[in-house]
């Protein structure tokens, strides 16, 4: 599967943008603040319906415009797919495929498989717990519906249940039998959740561990932990800590508490790890989501590679490219401040590739 092209109205700097693809490698070029990431942002919306950087749509549109406009089409197993993503102020956001619009965007996801490594990952280390659970959850429900369905429909149920102990504690009443139809509905989606989670994380730990092998000369030992916030049956654990719940009037333990822990030779990454050795990290974690979602949907993910070079030495980053390079990946997407060194690198590798020199 590739993007054969994309086209741009006011979207972010772009009042238009017009681009044919390599089916290898294609290089945005050009100086900073140029745009070059906001063409890979573009390409992400058609895969996600929406931004990976900024999750309020009309802030993408350009500045003094009223809309904005991907279309892109894509090659997928011979069948010629356009996509169009749409967005005017003050209105509902459009999402076509040939022509025709979801009614659901998350019908969408995982039709387009795609991969964002860039500079702002880090937040997953230094972020809330919440940005990790949505790493997590981002990947699974590429390839399991069900799964998204599932935690829509938690999410749903958790801010009813929220909303019920809020107004109890207002109203100085409680009603626990009123309060149980939304219990019972968040243990049910809650103990499915729970499940995938652990059984992806077994698979996905496994992949992680080889990858970072591999990315790093170092041999130090890394984990990923999945701390999970019910110890054992989750409504045991919702009965006892009701009391909790009224006094907050929130949800205290679910899966919407879920977190990833990250060490090295068993310390925490974040407070422990060279800057370095989380580069590394967050590298091995990407190209683990990537083989994943590879061997899941039986497909070459799009991959997007953002500033790539200043997460990396310059070894490691050629060892990237020779990885990216070769037929186990698919189309890829790299931006760089320097012409000539990414250009050099590719002609030196003889991997085709087509160079993109943005220009305002
Ligand atoms: N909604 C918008 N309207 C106009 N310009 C925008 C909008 N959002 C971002 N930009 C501009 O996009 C530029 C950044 O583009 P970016 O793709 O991050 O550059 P780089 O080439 O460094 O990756 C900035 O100049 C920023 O002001
Ligand atoms: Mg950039």
């Amino acid at each position: 599967m590739h993007l054969t092209s994309l086209t741009l109205l006011n979207f972010k700097n772009y009042e238009h943008f017009e681009g044919n693809f390599s089916l290898k490698i294609n290089c945005f070029v050009g100086q900073n603040g140029i745009g070059k990431t906001n063409l890979l942002d573009a390409i992400y919306y058609l895969a996600f319906c929406k931004s990976y950087f900024n999750s309020i749509d009309s802030q993408n549109i350009k500045h003094n415009e009223s809309f904005f406009m991907i279309q892109g089409f894509f090659e997928k197993n011979l069948d010629k797919i356009e996509l169009q993503c749409s967005v005017k102020k003050h209105q509902k956001k459009l999402f076509k495929r040939n022509q025709v619009e979801y009614d659901k965007l998350s019908d969408h996801i995982g039709f387009i498989p795609l991969i964002m490594i860039s500079p702002s990952d880090n937040e997953l280390i230094y972020g809330s717990s919440e940005l990790r659970r949505k790493f997590i959850d981002g990947i699974i429900s590429q390839y399991d519906k069900v799964y998204l369905d599932n935690l829509v429909q938690y999410n749903h149920v958790l801010k009813q249940r929220n909303a019920l102990l809020k107004n109890f504690f207002e109203q100085n009443y409680f009603d626990n039998e009123t309060l149980e139809i939304w219990t019972e509905q968040l243990i049910i989606y809650g103990e499915k959740i729970i499940k995938i989670r652990k059984l992806f994380l077994e698979e996905f730990i496994e992949l992680f561990n080889k990858n970072y092998e591999f990315i790093s000369s170092q041999k130090e030992h890394v984990s990923l932990n999945y701390l999970n916030s019910i110890n054992d049956d989750f409504k045991a654990e919702l009965n006892n800590y009701l009391n909790r719940d009224r006094l907050s009037h929130n949800t205290t333990i679910g899966p919407h508490k879920d977190d990833l822990e990250f060490c090295i030779s068993g310390y925490s990454l974040k407070k422990f790890a060279s800057q370095g050795q989380q580069k590394s990290f967050l590298l091995a974690l990407k190209l683990a989501q990537y083989e994943f979602i590879k061997h899941k949907k039986q497909v070459k993910p799009l991959l997007l590679l953002d500033d790539i070079y200043d997460k990396l030495d310059e070894a490691r980053f050629n060892k990237l490219i020779d990885l990216v390079g070769n037929n186990y990946f698919g189309q890829v997407f790299i931006t760089d401040a320097h012409p000539e060194r990414i250009s050099k690198l590719m002609s030196s590798k003889n991997i085709e590739s087509k160079l993109f020199n943005i220009e305002s």
